[in-house]
């Protein structure tokens, strides 16, 4: 175990807590609804440091990495988790937002935990499970080593790709034997590792592998309402269709809210990497199913699927509204004046929503408040019978994205 320094004494989790328990009882008075953006992101940083504090007291000496709670206790998972990058990410947006060596130096340690996923040729997930913690610390530090992590990773991504299906594999076949060639709709978020590395490796097939995954996926994947199918089964021979169905969602017709949510934020970074208009206009598309939705709630935080008979008893997942408002921010700065205001008002009702006390953690209990993790209510596989309204690390990670990424608009406007 790396030495970095406690990030939890008991004297500054002390004052912390009171300092949050202030805010908190501003908040119930009725005052947080006069919050101007930067006190948003400043207190939902502050209860972040205080979360995330705790946790990492918690887990730093055992292996692996908080995916999510479990009746409270937390669960680990290892590097070869989809969701393992999403921790070290937190700690980069962590030290991003405060500028804090201790944030630095465990994010750094979480980051080369997650080095077995680069060789790791037996999933599509590498995009997040390397891109959240070695490209945002290597956007932050330059540090090379990170650089070539992300190159090495961008070199496995390629061999599951099809020039026939013009795809890549999401998953093996051991999930399914009655698929032939899965390719689900969260694979686009793999994308930019591959449109970042053919760019500073000077290796322009990546960018091409890219644009054909993210052309193959805009054919098919979508209903004429710009909603996704979850997962598209090809045959790896001939690239022909044979199945249209879902694996997470409430059904295979049915919009499962994270998927919509993955598409949007995947053709809004496809369309800033390449300018390819037809994925500005398929996010635009996307953006107003969701946005237009008469099935989501008032506060804009979606059920996990937008067709689950059972709303408005049905569970929500916080997850895809930190994704849809991290999305809608830099679609905001991508669109028209008018598009843009609509899209970050949209996206800041949502973080306003997350930050509230019906979804943001406590910061008190010594960061022990919903397991150490920052928003409550997500769902990770609803028909798996697993991770129902539960904290889980994606959401944190995109929560904190979404604010910083809101923190930038501010300080440009
Ligand atoms: N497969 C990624 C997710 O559960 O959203």
């Amino acid at each position: 175990m790396t030495g970095y320094p406690s990030l939890g004494t008991a004297a500054a989790r002390l004052v912390a807590a009171l300092a949050l328990a202030a805010t908190a009882s501003t908040a119930a008075t009725g005052a947080m609804a006069q919050e101007t953006v930067s006190q948003l992101v400043q207190r939902s940083f502050d209860t972040a440091a205080a979360q995330y504090g705790g946790l990492l007291d918690k887990v730093q000496r055992k292996p692996g990495f908080p995916r999510t709670t479990d009746k409270g206790e937390v669960v680990m998972v290892g590097p070869g988790d989809w969701t393992a990058g999403f921790f070290p990410g937190s700690l980069w947006y962590l030290y991003e937002h405060t500028g804090e060596a201790r944030w630095r130096l465990a994010a750094a340690d979480y980051t080369t935990r997650t080095a077995p996923a680069k060789f790791d040729k037996s999933q599509h997930d590498l995009g997040f499970m390397l891109g959240a913690g070695y490209g945002n610390g290597y956007r932050l530090t330059g540090d090379p080593a990170y650089r070539d992590a992300l190159l090495a990773g961008a070199t496995t991504l390629v061999t599951r790709f099809n020039p026939k299906v013009g795809s890549i594999q999401s998953w093996d076949l051991w999930k399914n034997s009655s698929w032939a060639f899965p390719v689900i709709v969260d694979n686009l978020m793999n994308l930019e590792l591959l449109t970042w590395a053919a760019r500073s490796a000077v290796e322009p097939r990546y960018r091409d592998i890219a644009v054909t995954h993210a052309d193959t996926t805009l054919r098919n994947h979508f209903r004429p309402d710009g909603s996704s199918y979850h997962l598209v089964d090809y045959d790896p021979h001939t690239g022909h269709i044979r199945s249209r169905v879902t694996v997470q969602g409430n059904a295979d017709a049915s919009s499962w809210a994270r998927g919509q949510a993955w598409a949007l934020y995947g053709y809004t970074m496809m369309y800033r990497e390449t300018r390819k208009q037809d994925y500005l206009q398929q996010a635009h598309k996307i953006a107003a199913f969701f946005m237009r939705h008469p099935r989501l709630p008032a506060d804009k935080v979606p059920y996990w699927d937008f067709d689950d008979p059972a709303i408005p008893n049905a569970p929500r997942d916080s997850s895809a509204a930190a994704i849809v408002a991290s999305s809608l921010l830099e679609l905001a700065s991508l669109s028209t004046a008018e598009q843009g205001r609509a899209y970050r008002a949209f996206a800041e009702a949502q973080l306003r929503s997350l930050a509230s006390p019906a979804y943001l953690a406590s910061g008190g209990e010594g960061g022990n408040d919903n397991g150490g993790f920052l928003l409550k209510h997500a769902t990770g596989h609803k028909p798996a019978g697993k991770e129902i309204d539960v904290p889980l690390n994606y959401a944190d990670y995109y929560f904190l994205e979404a604010l910083l990424r809101l923190k930038r608009t501010q300080a440009g406007s």
